[in-house]
């Protein structure tokens, strides 16, 4: 069994962590952290894990805490900025990062001081650390000490949009739409995000400047492609609980078909374990973030304004798990070599 360990436990990406490796049966978790619930119990901060984890407590972080559980791993599902330097002191003690937060996503130094504020204090590290997107990055994945678990918003944005690249089939800015339920902000609720001003707000943010994750997102799609993609990103909250959407809007390059742009759809994700995709004509009742709900599944389809030439591409998915824990846990199984699917094998829940 592998020894894992799960900072940040107590919120709701470390819920998901633990829900998702209770399942799984090559780890073993042996540490929880959070300050609120130190010496506490996990159910205290996780009700719906009641009878699961009997004798695990939560520890206050620190690095000795971690080591003295004596892990091969550690997720860090910390709020950006915090626990930046956990990655070093782990790999340097021999323990696999997988970090959910943004602190290891980009390459470039540079963008964490426009987009996130900060001067990266790691920037050698950053070029080491693999960005965990299993379906762009497999081959990297395996064997990988850091590995930088995506937003959810980028995963969705990216995941729709890629084919369009890798097709050749789109010139120009990608504008990308994303709406996202409420666990996407974490357990802490703000003024404007717990239960009354969040029930029913359909409500743009980041307007001003675009969105955080469009680094992530230009950055991967650019991989793909031999010059830069440029992304363009509006994000909204909507009042479900899970759930992420993305619509990725753009102009075809040369005014091709529907079956073109499927292809290389099909070929990109027909053989991917988590990818489904949603033919429009064939799937009556089509994509909805409420079909992923509970999964490591993204839902993907495509659609097509001939008179326009534009085509739109959709994602769905569930934040905190193909968004968060279940990316990272898919990630951490390539990563040390076992089944892709080991922990995840479960379908969505509907109705949600
Ligand atoms: N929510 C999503 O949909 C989603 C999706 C993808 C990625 N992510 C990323 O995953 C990370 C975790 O997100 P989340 O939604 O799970 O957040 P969350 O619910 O707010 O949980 C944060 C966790 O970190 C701990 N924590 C907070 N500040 C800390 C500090 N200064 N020192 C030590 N521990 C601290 C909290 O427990 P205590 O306060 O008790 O210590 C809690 O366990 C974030 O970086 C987020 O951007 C989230």
């Amino acid at each position: 069994m592998v020894r894992v360990a799960v900072a940040g436990a107590s919120g709701y990406t470390g819920g998901e962590l633990l829900r998702i490796l209770y399942m799984h049966g090559e780890a073993e978790v042996v540490y929880a952290s959070s300050r609120e619930y130190a010496g506490k119990p996990i159910h205290f901060a996780h009700p719906h894990l009641r009878g699961f984890y009997r004798g695990l407590v939560f520890q206050n972080l620190s690095i000795d805490s971690i080591l003295k559980a004596d892990p091969d791993v550690t997720f860090l599902a910390l709020p950006h900025g915090v626990g930046l330097d956990l990655p070093p002191s782990l790999l340097e003690s021999g323990v696999r990062v997988v970090d959910l937060s943004a602190n290891y996503r980009l390459k470039d130094p540079e963008s964490y001081r426009r987009w996130y504020g900060f001067e990266h204090p790691y920037p050698d590290l950053l070029s080491k650390a693999v960005y965990g997107l299993p379906e762009l990055r497999r081959d990297e994945l395996r064997g990988a000490k850091l590995i930088a678990s995506p937003g959810c918003n980028a995963t969705v944005t990216i995941i729709a949009a890629a084919p369009l690249v890798v097709g050749g089939l789109v010139d120009g800015l990608l504008v990308a739409d994303v709406k996202a339920g409420s666990s996407e902000g974490g357990a802490q609720p703000s003024r404007g995000s717990h239960h009354p001003e969040r029930e029913g707000a359909i409500r743009p943010y980041s307007i001003i400047g675009g969105h955080r994750h469009q680094a992530e997102v230009e950055q991967e799609l650019s991989r793909l492609s031999s010059s830069t993609i440029r992304v363009s990103m509006a994000a909204h909250a909507v009042s479900s609980v899970r759930g992420a959407l993305a619509s990725v809007h753009a102009v075809l390059k040369d005014r091709v078909g529907f079956d073109v742009v499927w292809r290389s759809y099909a070929s990109m994700y027909g053989k991917e374990r988590f990818v489904r995709l949603v033919h429009p004509r064939l799937t009556p009742r089509g994509l909805d973030v409420k079909y992923v709900v509970g999964s490591n599944y993204v839902d993907v389809t495509i659609g097509l304004d001939d008179s326009a030439g534009r085509v739109t591409a959709f994602a769905a998915l569930d934040n905190l798990v193909k968004g968060a824990a279940g990316q990272a846990v898919q990630a951490f199984n390539i990563a040390l070599g076992f089944r892709e699917d080991e922990g995840l094998d479960m379908p969505p829940i509907h109705p949600v």
